[in-house]
């Protein structure tokens, strides 16, 4: 059983502060995606909670035991905490074949060398390198040394997994499919895993959690749908989702305990239970601003009650999707349609939408106000 509890860690390198009172709790079991953008302090996380660094300020306690005290300046030492990680560059031994590589850990803890055997060829075939086993890690391309470097950490079944990026270098149909290998063997083994990427796809496609990052600062950690669905700011809202969300520009007030808004969109009143209870202005209008994905628009050809007009700008039909951008008097907004559509440019169209979909976001704190329900 692994819980990982880190409590108002502060990390600096010289002044650059680079973690910034960081309280994060990872429950037993948990696939925990840190996600943000680069230099945001995801990598520094995992060398904290391995051991490799040591944070100025906070407390990590593993399974309620704690391993580090900034305070008392005790911290445990990486091989006293049960955990592998994959490194951002993988760090393959070079003068060990790939077999060796991988077996490495198994023959430490003194397995039999038939069980070893097993296992190892087991972890090289779910990372589709079992052919390259008798290679040495020069003779291998950037992909397959990152899939090495997971089997190594794997084959040992370690009670925490510790992943940074370890799938950058792959191409897009192997990436898919290593997703699901490791989707599927943190299933199998119950591992707890803290994997890093800025691919916000594989952040949404993996994690029960992510915990979104920037600048050193934790923003938000939430089930992956739910960040997706109700970011808790336009940054955040604007880091997930490709094609990117649309942001129009609306003036709001309080009425009748609930929320009036008002934009190109169209005017709209949003339930008093429907917002977040994030700080706003209580009286007179202010400066909002709607955001709604793309694919909770839907253009019409005829007009619906609640439909908006607006005009085609161009339309990208791509195969398995449409992208199609849409102008509604000063507002630029994207489209995404499963299939494929036609349209012509300045072709008169229909928006349709649920407006329970949409979050309002209060332009001044860049708050979300009115979650999507
Ligand atoms: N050993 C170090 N010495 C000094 N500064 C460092 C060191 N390691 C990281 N930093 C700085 O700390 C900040 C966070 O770095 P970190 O490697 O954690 O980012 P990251 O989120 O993993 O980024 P990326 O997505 O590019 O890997 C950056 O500003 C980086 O320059
Ligand atoms: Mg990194």
């Amino acid at each position: 059983m692994s819980k990982i509890e880190l409590k108002d860690i502060d990390k600096f390198y010289g002044s650059n502060h680079v973690l910034k009172k960081l309280n994060l709790t990872i429950e037993d079991g948990e696939f925990m995606t840190l996600l943000g953008p680069s230099g945001c302090g995801k990598t520094t996380t995992l060398r904290v909670v391995s051991g490799l660094e040591s944070p100025q300020n906070g407390a990590i306690f593993l399974d309620g035991e704690e391993i580090v005290n900034a305070r008392e300046l005790f911290y445990e030492p990486p091989s006293k905490r049960d955990l592998n990680l994959v490194f951002q560059s993988y760090a393959l031994w070079p003068h060990m074949t790939v077999f060796k590589n991988v077996a490495f850990g198994l023959q430490i803890k003194k397995v039999p060398a038939a069980e070893i055997k097993k296992r190892v060829e087991n972890a090289l075939q779910r990372m589709q390198i079992l052919q390259f086993k008798d290679r040495y890690p020069s003779e291998l391309s950037g992909g397959q040394q990152q899939r090495v470097a997971i089997a190594r950490a794997i084959v040992t079944t370690p009670k925490i997994l510790l992943l940074d990026e370890p799938l950058s270098n792959l191409d897009a149909k192997l990436r898919i499919d290593m997703r699901s290998e490791i989707k599927r063997l943190h299933q199998e083994m119950g591992t707890t895993v803290i994997y890093v990427t800025h691919d916000q796809i594989e952040a949404l496609t993996m994690s029960t959690k992510v915990a979104v990052f920037f600048e050193g600062v934790l923003v938000q950690v939430d089930a992956p749908m739910d960040v997706y669905k109700n970011p808790v700011s336009l940054k955040v809202a604007d880091f997930i989702g490709n094609p990117r969300i649309n942001f129009v520009e609306g003036r709001a007030a309080l009425e009748g305990g609930g929320l009036a808004v008002k934009s190109d969109l169209g005017a709209f009143h949003f339930d008093k239970k429907d917002l977040t209870g994030g700080e706003f202005p209580q009286s007179g209008e202010f400066d909002c601003i709607l955001g709604l994905r793309p694919e909770q628009l839907n253009p019409r050809t005829a007009p619906l009650s609640g439909s908006v007009e607006a005009q085609v700008y161009a339309s990208q039909p791509a195969g398995s999707e449409t992208l199609v951008q849409i102008q509604i008097r000063d507002t630029r907004l994207l489209v995404k349609e499963l299939g494929v559509s036609h349209y012509e440019s300045d072709q008169k169209i229909y928006l349709d939408m649920d407006p329970g979909m949409i979050n309002v976001f209060d332009k001044q704190s860049g708050r979300l106000i009115k979650y999507a329900v």
